[in-house]
This record gives C-alpha cells, sequence and structure tokens, in this order.
C-alpha cells in the first residue's frame, strides 16, 4: 500500500528507520550479537571447516556484498572474495567443501545468483542466502537462510533492501568473529552499539537530509554525466549511488575510486561537470581533499557528502550536504540515504516512472 506517498521508492526510502529495525529485531540482546539461524548451521558444519568465504550477488546486492567483505576483513582471519553472481558461476575458482558461500538477494529469485549457488552447491561448497524471501527459490537452495526481514519491496530499485543486506552480512561478521579470534574486544563492543542504533542514525540522517535534497537535486538539472567519487567504503558506496541514478533518473553516473580519476578519467571533467564527493571514512579524508582540489584545478562543480562537525572539506568543495557519523564500518548505510533521494528527486524532476524504470524487472528470472 502506498497510504500517502507519491512512489513506493519515496516510502521505501523513508521506511528505513523501521525497516532496519526489523532486520535488527531480537538480534542484538545484552550487547551481543544472536543469529540463531547461523548458530544452526555452524554446529552441524564447524567453522574451523572453512578456509574461505566467497560472498556473490548482482547490482545492489553485489555492492552490499562488497561492504560486508570489507567489515569480514577486518574482524576474521581467513580470505573473502566477493564476486557478481553472474561471473562467479562461469569463472569461480577452486571450490570445496572448505567454501562457505554466502549469497546476497533481496528477491531469492534473481537467475544469475541462483545457477550460482547451484553451482557452488554442485562442487561442493557450503550455502547461505540472506534473503528477504524465505520461501524463494535461492533459500530453497541454500544450506543456511539468513532472513533481511525488510518488508516487502516494491519498487524496482532497491533501496532499503541495500541498508538491511549490509546490516546482516555485519551481524554475520561480528557472529563469525565470535567463533575465531576477535580484533579486539572494544572494538567489537563498538561496532555492535553502532549497529544497533543504527535505525535512529538513519532517522536523523533523513531528517538532516530531507529538506536539502531538493536544491541538492538540482546538481543533476540538464547534465548527462555525473560522477561519484570516494575511497576506500565510499568507493563503493559511489557504485551504488551511480547505479541508483542510472536506473531511475536515467543519468550517466560513474563512479570511481578518488585517487584513480587522475589516471584517466580527469579528461572528462569540464568546467561545471558534477561530481559527488563521498568523505566518510575518517582515515582517508585527507587523501580526498587533495583529490577534490585536483578536480577544483580543472573547474569541476564538487559537491561534497561528509560527516557533521567536520570542516575539512569545507573550503574545496562547491556544495556540502552534512549527515550524521557513526562506525566508519557502517557509514556506507547512513550515506546511501542522501543518494537514494537524490536519484529518487531526479527521477521525478525529469518526470519518469521510478518505481517502473524502462527496461528493468524486479526481479531477473533470466541470466
Ligand atoms: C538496483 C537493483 C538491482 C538488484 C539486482 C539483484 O536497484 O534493484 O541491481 O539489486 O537485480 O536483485 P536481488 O537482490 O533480488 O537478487
Amino acid at each position: 500500500l502506498l497510504n500517502d506517498y507519491d512512489h513506493f521508492m519515496l516510502k521505501e526510502i523513508l521506511e528505513q528507520p523501521s525497516s532496519l529495525k526489523s532486520t535488527l529485531n531480537n538480534r542484538i540482546k545484552n550487547k551481543q550479537v544472536y543469529l540463531p539461524e547461523a548458530e544452526l548451521f555452524f554446529r552441524e558444519h564447524p567453522y574451523q571447516q572453512f578456509r574461505k568465504i566467497d560472498i556473490i550477488g548482482n547490482g545492489t546486492s553485489y555492492h552490499s556484498g562488497i561492504i560486508g567483505k570489507s567489515i569480514m576483513d577486518k574482524l576474521l582471519s581467513f580470505p573473502v572474495e566477493v564476486s557478481l553472481s553472474s561471473e562467479f558461476t562461469y569463472e569461480h575458482g577452486k571450490l570445496s567443501e572448505q567454501h562457505l558461500v554466502i549469497v546476497v538477494s533481496q528477491s531469492g529469485e534473481t537467475a544469475d545468483s541462483l545457477t550460482a549457488i547451484k553451482e557452488a552447491k554442485a562442487n561442493g561448497a557450503k550455502t547461505i542466502a540472506i534473503t528477504n524471501n524465505k520461501r524463494s527459490n535461492i533459500a530453497r537452495q541454500a544450506d543456511c537462510i539468513i532472513p533481511m526481514n525488510a518488508g516487502p519491496e516494491q519498487a524496482v530499485a532497491a533501496t532499503k533492501a541495500y541498508t538491511s543486506q549490509i546490516t546482516v552480512l555485519s551481524l554475520l561478521a561480528i557472529h563469525l568473529c565470535k567463533k575465531t579470534e576477535e580484533p579486539s574486544p572494544n572494538f567489537i563492543k563498538e561496532l555492535i552499539e553502532a549497529v544497533q542504533t543504527l535505525p535512529e542514525i538513519v532517522k536523523q540522517t533523513l531528517v538532516m537530509t530531507e529538506d536539502a535534497i531538493d536544491s541538492f537535486a538540482q546538481v543533476t538539472n540538464d547534465q548527462t554525466n555525473l560522477f561519484l567519487i570516494g575511497r576506500g567504503l565510499d568507493y563503493v558506496l559511489a557504485l551504488e549511488g551511480a547505479l541508483k541514478l542510472q536506473e531511475v533518473a536515467y543519468l550517466h553516473a560513474n563512479a570511481y575510486a578518488a585517487g584513480e580519476v587522475k589516471h584517466g578519467t580527469m579528461a572528462l571533467i569540464t568546467p561545471g561537470v558534477p561530481v559527488i564527493a563521498l568523505a566518510t571514512q575518517p582515515h582517508l579524508k585527507d587523501k580526498m581533499v587533495s583529490n577534490i582540489r585536483e578536480l577544483k584545478t580543472r573547474d569541476g562543480y564538487v559537491v561534497g557528502i561528509t560527516n557533521v562537525g567536520d570542516d575539512a572539506l569545507t573550503d574545496v568543495v562547491d556544495e556540502i550536504m552534512y549527515i550524521p557519523e557513526t562506525h566508519p564500518l557502517i557509514m556506507p548505510i547512513v550515506a546511501a540515504i542522501p543518494l537514494q533521494l537524490l536519484a529518487y528527486y531526479s527521477g521525478t524532476v525529469r518526470g519518469y516512472n521510478v518505481d517502473r524504470p524502462r527496461n528493468l524487472a524486479k526481479s531477473l528470472t533470466v541470466e
């Protein structure tokens, strides 16, 4: 039901505080993570049996997978790789019962991910599905299902699915790291606290960005090209922001790792070309500032997105949007909000049907 909203996409963006609450429901108690589905699975397949994790997905689910990998890299001591399901099926490395394949799929019906999970199983790997549909084909194939519990997502563009997927992947990373050596009890404690407060932080983010977004969306007016840049997790977020702008505003939006722009893309930066610079990772901000300065020498029009209270970008960008701060590992959830809203407003201003973009379907049942 749309209730008072013009579009499902807007409804789903705005309901993220409650979808995240539902994703987290009963999964953090007394500052501990509880994932009974994973608990059961690892009882049957002891954690020590695994040598490698592969995370696979498509589109937005692939982007959540990359963030999940980065979180696991910080928390676990064994290798985690991310692949596009459509590539993984036909080009995977050696697989065996020592491999754990985590499939991320909102619908649970995406053909690319379904064939990939079958391929993983045929090669002896154990599988976990993170999905919003417990009764889907992918869920049926998996050895373990961890439901996202985000509630149905109607708009073609994934919004609340993305934030719930990263949340589940964070919980799973924390759950797994209980079974190995903890990086430091304090680190885990801080991360759990941050994950637990996500619904509140996302609510604050919506309040902070919703008013500013109208003028922010004007940055895309009359533009056909737009660049998004970031480093580390902000680069992954840039990929997701670009995908949203492509699918609902039909903008030729491209994401680049900020340090790479000078290796070729800089040739496309001419006066006025809009660039969204994401700077939410404290240890990478200085480098981001110098990358932004390079763009400004070519007169690109740079809009920065950074944490409230941080003035590192103030003097180097043309416009700035502030968002609340949380643990850097889960900042891609918070910082996704203004990008989702930007895509929504840019699409509606152009008069497009943002809920049903041209040439796209909600679940893609062909490879
Ligand atoms: C983008 C989008 C798609 C899906 C992709 C995978 O907004 O919705 O990129 O993320 O088709 O779909 P699921 O997660 O259902 O497997």
